[in-house]
């Protein structure tokens, strides 16, 4: 049998259009994705779009548009997005289609059923002009409405609310038995702090809410989106519809988050899953954020990059290549354009298009451009050789604590030793003294690094990989290779013929 591993990403609101923090997440995930692929393992790899809301209704209005219509229209630019970024994700759920909103309605009859929500009044803070309800703590400076900066009125009404409290405890225990719950640790420290100040019931339904799912028990309120959002985790998987897919990928080995939204994550969602007799998910990533200048990258802020634009100006793999190398994901970090042009030059540019720019010349210049056969190995090559099986025995654990950063360093520790082997070997020297044998040994050892490098890198750079790949002469699809094939040595085919075009990384000018 094989494994499963089911992860995901949030759901993007559609008011607003992708930027390098929205494809930050799914890149990621679409990295551990294809890591779990080579690994042999069954993937699940679900992203989509949050589409009910205040925030969502407003923004259609503003571009004349009804909700559908905006929504509509934004996904089509995620996913087209989506594709260009090479995100090989298994499903797209949207909040507006039935499969989820039939979901959705279930679990809250259920829960009310089980009087895990029940009727009361909600006190807070209303924008009027935003339509945005507030919390105390929300509001900024002179009690304004955070996201307009108008005043805000208090309201009480009445609502429905999820016995949140119930759950304090048993939370708790989770987390403190699960130490890999909530990672990094330290926001887990957050999140646990939060907890111990005590947990109070929450609104789950708002009767201003205009464009969302209608509460299943009185219909003049509306679900909350947050509740309505959590829920597409599950029922993306067909959960108490037909449940085969639920059964099989539930719990999520890893849902991927931004700081910003991992107390809904965190205690929310896990403590809805234990009202549904439903395990918590395995792991809750929170990642940092991309800041420019010092602040949140976010449309409201007007600050946003387009990974569009840097795609079509540099392709997919050395954003993808920047964003995981450049920060430890956890970290916040911070995007320029000199920091992006001086990583990629460096590190894929110079490090890794070297190895392969200075490999392929060597070989159809004294092998006739096909894969030589090596002879017998010298230490260097065996060093070369060990290096290479260190690395691949280290990787595993840094992919799973997704350290994404430090196991790009890693593998780079290869490709850097690699060019040294060959400095240190000068090919051409041999050449000159006519060592024949062991031009080929050296030849065929970089080679075969390369052939392993572009298994281990294709999760991070896949199109790149898949160049590299078809460059050393191999004709099958490296993504339906397997982990085996990194950890063997030596079966990269003598006599096939390398394929060399130009240089995959040309050096971007600053
Ligand atoms: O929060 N840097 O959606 P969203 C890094 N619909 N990550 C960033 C970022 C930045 N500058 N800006 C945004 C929502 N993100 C809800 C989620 S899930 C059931 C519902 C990340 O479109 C942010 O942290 O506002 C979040 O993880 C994701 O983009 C979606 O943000
Ligand atoms: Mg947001």
């Amino acid at each position: 049998m094989t494994d499963k591993f089911y992860l995901t990403t949030p759901l993007y609101y559609v008011n607003d259009v992708p930027h390098i923090g929205h494809a930050y997440t799914t890149i990621a995930a679409d990295v551990l994705a294809r890591y779990k692929r080579l690994r042999g393992y069954k993937v699940f790899f679900l992203t989509g779009t949050d589409e009910h809301g205040n925030k969502i209704a407003r923004a259609a209005k503003e571009r004349g548009l009804s909700p559908e219509e905006l929504a509509d229209s934004v996904v089509k630019r995620f996913q087209n997005l989506w594709g260009k970024l090479y995100i090989s994700y298994d499903d797209f759920i949207r909040t507006t289609e039935s499969r989820h909103t039939k979901v959705v309605e279930k679990v809250f009859l259920r829960l009310y059923e089980q009087k895990d929500i029940y009727k009361g009044f909600y006190e807070g803070w209303y924008c009027v002009p935003c339509e945005s309800f507030w919390l105390e703590s929300q509001l900024a400076e002179g009690s304004l409405c955070p996201e307009c900066k108008r005043p805000v009125e208090r309201v009480k009404e009445e609502s429905y609310f999820f016995r949140l409290s119930k759950y304090q405890d048993q939370l708790l225990n989770y987390i403190e038995k699960n130490p890999d719950f909530v990672l990094p640790p330290t926001r887990r420290n957050e999140v646990v702090e939060f907890i111990k100040r005590g947990l109070r019931d929450i609104s789950v339904t708002r009767l201003r809410l205009e464009w969302g799912i209608p509460c299943p028990v009185e219909k003049k309120h509306t679900i909350y989106v947050w509740i309505d959002a959590l829920l597409n985790y599950i029922s993306a998987l067909g959960y108490s519809l037909d449940g085969e897919k639920f059964s099989l990928f539930w719990p999520a080995d890893v849902q991927l988050v931004g700081k910003d939204i991992l107390k809904f994550h965190a205690i929310i969602w896990p403590a809805l899953l234990m009202a549904l007799g439903i395990k918590p998910p395995r792991k809750v990533f929170a990642h940092g954020w991309w800041m420019v200048k010092g602040e949140k990258m976010s449309k409201s802020r007007g600050n946003v990059i387009s990974p569009e634009e840097l795609v079509e100006r540099y392709g997919a793999d050395p954003l993808r290549y920047f964003l995981l190398r450049e920060v430890p994901f956890g970290e916040d970090g911070n995007f320029s354009p000199s920091l992006f042009i001086k990583r990629v030059n460096s590190d894929l540019a110079n490090d890794l298009g070297n190895l392969l720019n200075r490999t392929l010349p060597l070989v159809e210049r004294y092998c006739e451009g096909k894969v030589p056969c090596p002879a017998e190995e010298r230490a260097e090559d065996a060093e070369l050789r060990e290096k290479v099986r260190q690395v691949v025995l280290r990787l595993d654990e840094l992919m799973n604590g997704l350290a994404f950063s430090e196991a790009l360093s890693l593998i780079w520790e290869i490709i850097r030793f690699a060019n040294l082997y060959i400095d240190r070997s000068a090919p051409w020297r041999l050449a000159k003294e006519g060592k024949k044998e062991r031009l080929s040994t050296v030849l065929y050892y970089l080679l075969e690094t390369l052939r392993v490098v572009s298994l281990l890198v294709f999760p991070f750079i896949p199109r790149s990989a898949e160049r590299i790949w078809a460059q050393l002469g191999l004709e099958d699809k490296l993504s339906e290779k397997r982990w085996d094939e990194v950890e063997r040595w030596g079966i990269l085919p003598s006599g096939i013929r390398v394929r060399r075009k130009a240089p995959l990384f040309p050096r971007i000018k600053e």
